[in-house]
């Protein structure tokens, strides 16, 4: 982030542009970046081989990975690029110098493509003693456990044997600078030979986020008020909106005031007290409500908690509230470290369900209200409650997380998606954005939820496309309108030799939704590919793994 001063002059000055002259300044930026990026990779050849890796789920790490192989070609390097699920695991005790980029996910874990690298340093231990490397870690400093699986795989190298060219670099969500200066520093110590293992450095420049300021101009719960389920359309207003289909928003969910105050009252604190937190002062209402997470509190909190009251509490997770009626506070101090022990608020994403081509500075999203059981009593997710409870002409905060790895392909490709439930969500926005573009491509949508009658998310647009050609076939899949249940998976099945019709005519592949419908989904597709294709077990991996490989099946799911 800019200090004060040049951020007044900054905006001093970009308030007199018009729009044109602001495009032009944007591309002139970016222009400037590049080039100097660029430019520090010039210099000194350097030989020898360098192996480059990533663990990616939105795209990032692979983006960098592949600029830095572009420099390292460049430099004299003979460079071998892998994505770390496709990376032969047994190579790596053989590698001698090997760098990865790796995100952090879930909470803190290693994106799902990363996890079969991250069990074997973790569980096979194997002898990385001629392994030199480097780890640049992806995250988020929004999320509690920032850059955790990148800073995990550092430390497993290192214990392995392996000896590191440069310490793990944390990058937060504008990493672009960071990112590029760590790899040109890594270079700089291949060429200047690697003395010894430096001491990892977790130097993190924080950076700030573009947020958009939303105003709620629509919502309409889309499920028959007869549904067990509520999913809500919410159509959203923002200046300068700038997405892609395939991108998500991101939501930092206010906590319910009834709860804070009833925790205000637990702790005997004035609620207008100002504390401190990551350097910025806040009252004590203000902190609560918008600022750090008190529901459903992760082990480690509740095990802090337990050692600054002094008392043995058992490793669960349980709301604040809860824990304060149980094992309340003694003093002020214990209220001080009790805040500062709470860790913050975690974005929840949100698919966005429109195109910018068909809806101008709008967003749409999909949301179903979280529901869930505890103690015989109906509760709600934090978030998608918060989301379904804003009124309209209300306004929030939000930002976009892009997903690079989930985009449209050209306007002539055939396409296929999968998205039952709120999986649907990411499809809507396809499908406006190639009715928009006039994309030639065909394209087919599979759809699932519990009842035809109540649950046909988005039922008259889809019907329409249909009759207009914006979308060329269409199967739905409602599991309880009958004794069997059946799924979109099941759709798959019964249309499997045209499936694999589009499938070998190169139409692109992509599912959305559950992780578990995810995992149906993707054996059901071996199951098509091995008997209709005529193919042994492992011929079916392979060729979904070439499907992989080319980009033509993407999964978003969560
Ligand atoms: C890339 C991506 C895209 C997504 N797209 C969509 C989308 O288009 N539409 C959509 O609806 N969702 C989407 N999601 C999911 C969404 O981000 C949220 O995870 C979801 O809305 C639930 O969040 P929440 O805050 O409502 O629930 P949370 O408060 O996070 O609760 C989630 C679960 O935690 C448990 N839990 C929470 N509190 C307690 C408690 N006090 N005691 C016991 N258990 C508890 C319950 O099992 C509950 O169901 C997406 C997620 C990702 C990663
Ligand atoms: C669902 C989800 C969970 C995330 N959890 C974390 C986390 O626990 N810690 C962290 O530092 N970053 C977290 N992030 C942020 C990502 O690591 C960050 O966006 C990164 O740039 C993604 O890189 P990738 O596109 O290569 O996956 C999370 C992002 C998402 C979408």
């Amino acid at each position: 982030m800019l200090e004060e001063v040049k951020l007044n002059e900054l905006n001093y000055f970009v308030e007199r542009l018009s729009r044109e002259e602001l495009v032009w300044l944007n591309g002139y930026v970016s222009g400037l970046i590049k080039n100097s990026l660029q430019a520090e990779t010039k210099g000194t050849k350097i030989s020898g081989k360098l192996t480059i890796t990533f663990g990616t789920e939105t795209g990032n790490s692979k983006k960098l990975a592949t600029e830095f192989a572009t420099k390292a070609r460049k430099l004299g390097l003979t460079v071998k690029l892998a994505s770390l699920d496709q990376y032969r695991l047994s190579d790596l005790s053989k590698e001698e110098r090997f760098i990865t980029v790796i995100s952090t996910h879930g909470e803190g874990e290693p994106p799902a493509a990363a996890k079969k690298f991250f069990n074997h340093i973790h569980e096979s231990r194997p002898d990385l003693s001629k392994l030199q490397y480097g780890v640049l870690a992806l995250g988020d400093s929004a999320y509690p456990l920032f850059c955790k699986a990148g800073e995990d795989v550092d430390v497993q190298l290192e214990r392995l044997g392996g000896k590191r060219i440069s310490s793990v670099q944390k990058c937060d969500v504008d990493y672009e600078i960071e990112s590029h200066e760590w790899f040109n520093h890594l270079i700089d110590a291949l060429k200047n030979g690697v003395q010894a293992s430096p001491i990892p450095a977790a130097v993190v420049k924080h950076t700030g986020r573009k947020t958009y300021t939303g105003k709620i101009l629509s919502k309409v719960n889309l499920n028959a008020s007869d549904s067990t389920k509520e999913t809500y359309h919410i159509e959203i207003s923002a200046a300068d909106l700038v997405y892609h289909p395939g991108d998500s928003i991101g939501v930092i969910p206010k906590n319910p005031s009834t709860e804070v105050e009833s925790i205000i009252q637990l702790l005997g604190v004035d609620k207008n007290k100002v504390v401190q937190n990551k350097d910025h002062d806040y009252s004590v209402v203000e902190l609560l409500t918008s600022k750090l997470s008190i529901s459903y509190l992760p082990e480690r909190v509740v095990g802090k908690y337990g050692v600054i009251i002094n008392q043995s509490i058992p490793a669960i997770r349980i709301d604040l509230i809860d824990l304060l009626k149980i094992y309340p506070t003694q003093n002020e101090n214990q209220v001080e470290e009790v805040l500062q022990a709470l860790e913050p608020i975690t974005p929840r994403l949100y698919s966005i369900s429109s195109s910018l081509l068909a809806h101008e500075e709008e967003v749409h999203i999909t949301v179903a209200r979280n529901c869930f059981q505890l103690d015989s009593v109906t509760r709600h997710g934090l978030c998608s409650n918060y989301l379904s409870k804003l009124p309209e002409g209300s306004s929030f905060e939000f930002y976009i997380h892009k997903n690079l790895q989930f985009r449209l392909p050209s306007q002539d490709k055939d396409i296929i998606m999968i998205g039952p439930g709120t999986g649907i969500a990411p499809f809507r926005s396809f499908v406006e954005e190639r009715v928009s573009t006039g994309a030639t491509g065909r394209s087919w949508l599979f759809f699932g939820d519990q009842h035809f009658s109540s649950d046909f998310l988005y039922q008259t647009e889809w019907q329409d496309y249909i009759k207009t050609g914006g979308l060329t076939k269409m199967n739905v899949a409602f599991s309880r309108d009958q004794i069997e249940k059946i799924y979109v998976q099941h759709k798959l099945l019964h249309h499997a030799s045209e499936f694999l019709e589009w499938l070998t005519n190169g139409a692109y592949l992509y599912v959305c939704g559950a992780k578990s419908m995810g995992l149906d989904v993707e054996n059901i597709l071996l199951e098509i590919i091995s008997i209709d294709g005529r193919k042994s077990e492992e011929e079916a991996q392979v060729y979904l793994n070439q499907l992989i490989e080319e980009g033509r099946y993407l999964k978003d799911v969560y």
